[in-house]
């Protein structure tokens, strides 16, 4: 599939939604981020307003769920049509009948792990996911820096995922920008999210492209 760019409506104009998304045709898709005040401390839109917002978008939705209760409510964004579906492996009791639940309505399963949740336990677990979601900043807000910490293990999912010989993307979300892309790419990731870097530039699509193109040499 190659790179693929997915920037985060957090840090848009949340009361123009639309007009935002349109604002970034090069995106391969609209990463929404879905808290609910207890997994996270940050309390942002559900299921409506993506309901609503998909209907206008040109791209996908790749929502991230950043909620307690996953098992019960990720089901339900596939459903509403989300092209791919992240529940975070901390908030999911049964993350392979989940990921199975998802697949089922047509979307792709996707689990997310906080900066000090690690890999390993997991590893049984990537037949199961269509994209592994390795967090760079404690998940709840955009515009944090991006944490080094984190390179050995989108390294050692990499790894994991060659020795299965499968094809689960890998995504990284947290404080990406030109300056720490490249780093997430030679570690072996290949869709990133960008939420303040690109919604503070002056042009959002141009840094979509350019993002793309830092990933890519
Ligand atoms: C943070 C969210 C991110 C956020 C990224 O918990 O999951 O998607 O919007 O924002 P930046 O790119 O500014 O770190
Ligand atoms: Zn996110």
């Amino acid at each position: 599939m190659g790179i693929q760019i997915t920037p985060s409506i957090l840090n848009a104009d949340l009361s123009r939604l639309a007009d935002e998304v349109a604002r970034i045709p090069s995106a391969d898709w609209v990463h929404v981020d879905v808290m609910d005040n207890h997994f996270v401390p940050n309390l942002t839109l559900g299921l409506p307003v993506i309901e609503a917002l998909s209907k206008h978008a040109s791209q996908p939705i790749d929502v991230h769920l950043m909620i307690e209760d996953a098992d019960r409510w990720a089901p339900a964004y596939a459903e509403a049509g989300c092209g791919s579906v992240t529940f975070h492996a901390e908030a999911a009791k049964a993350p392979v009948r989940l990921a199975r639940e998802i697949r089922a309505q047509g979307s792709r399963a996707s689990m997310a792990l906080k900066p000090a949740t690690p890999i390993e336990p997991y590893e049984a677990l990537l037949p199961e996911l269509d994209m592994l979601l390795i967090m760079t900043v404690e998940p709840g807000f955009g515009g944090q820096k991006f944490l080094d910490l984190c390179l050995p293990k989108i390294r050692t999912a990499r790894e994991l995922m060659r020795k299965h010989g499968v094809e689960t993307w890998l995504q990284v979300d947290g404080g990406v920008s030109l300056e720490t892309i490249e780093r997430c790419a030679e570690a072996g990731a290949d869709v990133f999210v960008a939420g303040s870097a690109v919604y503070s530039a002056d042009d959002p699509d141009a840094m979509v492209r350019e993002l793309k193109a830092t990933a890519e040499a």
